[in-house]
């Protein structure tokens, strides 16, 4: 079993797909072992995404992603980081593949709707970055 941090951006909170995320998120296979409601800051949203710091995008990122609330989630699974990037589908939605969460609701390379743990290293440091030991709870 591998977890990795999935989180439902502002765009996915405010626009009401929540639900239907959740729903393709869990018909995939993917156990729910953590879940919260946050409101990043511009503080919080650009230490999570402090990789991109001198990325010519980062500004607006870090106002996007502190616009209104997130939802982190953290998944379980075989094979869980590389299964999730499959199902939310490439960064830019014109470029995400048929089926992927990103191509059927994403707006734009921005407002993509999903964040998911590039690898098992990082999914570790972004579920440390969300969450105590105690909030995870595995299914029995
Ligand atoms: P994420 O980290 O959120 O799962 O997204 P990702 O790996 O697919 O893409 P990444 O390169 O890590 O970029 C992080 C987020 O920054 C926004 N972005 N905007 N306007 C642009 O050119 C641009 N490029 C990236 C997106 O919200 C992207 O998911
Ligand atoms: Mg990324």
């Amino acid at each position: 079993m591998e977890r990795t941090l999935a989180i439902l951006k502002p765009d996915c909170t405010s626009r009401g797909l929540m639900g239907k995320v959740i729903d393709r998120i869990e018909k995939a296979g993917f156990r729910i072992v953590g879940m919260k409601n946050v409101r990043l800051t511009a503080v919080t949203a650009g230490e999570f995404y402090a990789v991109h710091r001198e990325r010519p995008f980062y500004g607006e990122l870090v106002e996007f992603m502190s616009s209104a609330k997130a939802v982190p989630i953290v998944l379980e699974k075989d094979n869980a980081v590389a299964d999730f990037r499959k199902l939310i589908g490439a960064t830019d939605p014109a470029e995400a593949d048929a089926g992927t969460i990103r191509k059927d609701f994403a707006e734009s390379k921005q407002n993509n709707m999903v964040h998911g743990s590039d690898s098992p290293e990082n999914a570790k440091i972004e579920i440390g970055f969300f969450f105590s030991d105690r909030e995870l709870v595995e299914n029995s």
